[in-house]
């Protein structure tokens, strides 16, 4: 579960958040919908207790990302989408197990989850092979497998499709598909809401920093009477221009 409450962030005398609140049930797919410099990022990472937010409350499976960071931390996994930031040296493993021993996992317990999660992902192949000269694809399993190595509740995936073609990014739908059947709850953000719609059926839409619409996208078609996804968009952005 994640919980926004009026939050407000500030860089300066800039707002970059005005006001958000909205809720992400457990075991919900939820859409971050907003244009380049909305604020999805910014919120993100407050979630990831790597931003302070200026004002509001953030709480992830109940706690408090600004009085119980290091528990929220625990609970979460991060993924940003662009330069994943693997060490091209290492291998597959080792990149997943380093992460591991970040997070004090024991040996065996790295041992374990990497063995689960090179099987769901389909990663047996290159596991033992430094990621150097991987594809964009490879990558990015490496990289989920990495955000995931703790066994999070709550993954936040900042434009993860971002870049990737079609088959990779279909990849990467199937395997937030597989996460909803483990029970996680995931936080897809995108500047794109077909991409959205395709994994999520409720979402929150940042423009400039507001918070424009929350909840399910069929009642965002229902209330404007609109199907085409692109001008749903604009039509909420400049309805509330306005
Ligand atoms: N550390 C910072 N200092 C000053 N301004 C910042 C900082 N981080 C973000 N901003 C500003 O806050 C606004 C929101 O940025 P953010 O990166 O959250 O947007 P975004 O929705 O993730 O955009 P994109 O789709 O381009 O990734 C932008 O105007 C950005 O310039
Ligand atoms: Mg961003």
């Amino acid at each position: 579960m994640i919980e926004v409450q009026n939050v407000s962030k500030r860089f300066g005398s800039f707002t970059a958040l005005h006001d958000v609140s909205f809720r992400v049930e457990a075991g919900e797919v939820y859409g971050l919908l907003g244009e380049n410099g909305a604020g999805k990022t910014t919120l993100m990472r407050m979630m990831a207790t790597i931003l302070r937010p200026t004002q509001g409350e953030i709480e992830i499976e109940g706690f408090s990302v600004t009085k119980e960071p290091e528990v929220v931390r625990r609970r979460i996994g991060i993924l940003f989408g662009g330069d994943v930031g693997l060490y091209s040296r290492l291998t597959a493993r080792e990149n997943i197990a380093y992460f591991g021993s970040l997070y004090g996992l024991q040996k065996a317990q790295i041992a374990a989850r990497i063995e689960h999660l090179s099987r769901v992902f389909e990663m047996e192949p290159f596991l033992d092979r430094p990621v150097g000269p991987f594809s964009r694809g490879m990558r990015q399993k490496v990289a989920i497998a990495r955000t995931l190595v703790h066994d999070p509740a709550v993954i936040l995936l900042d434009e993860p499709t971002t870049g990737l073609d079609v088959t990779a990014a279909n990849l990467f739908r199937r395997m937030i598909r597989m996460l909803q059947e483990e029970g996680k709850t995931i936080l897809f953000s995108s500047h794109n809401m077909t991409e959205i719609d395709k994994l999520c059926k409720r979402i929150a839409l940042v423009h400039r920093g507001r918070l424009h619409y929350a909840g399910s996208v069929d009642g965002l078609r229902e209330r404007y009477g609109m199907h085409d996804l692109d001008e749903l968009f604009m039509a909420v952005v400049e309805g509330s221009d306005r």
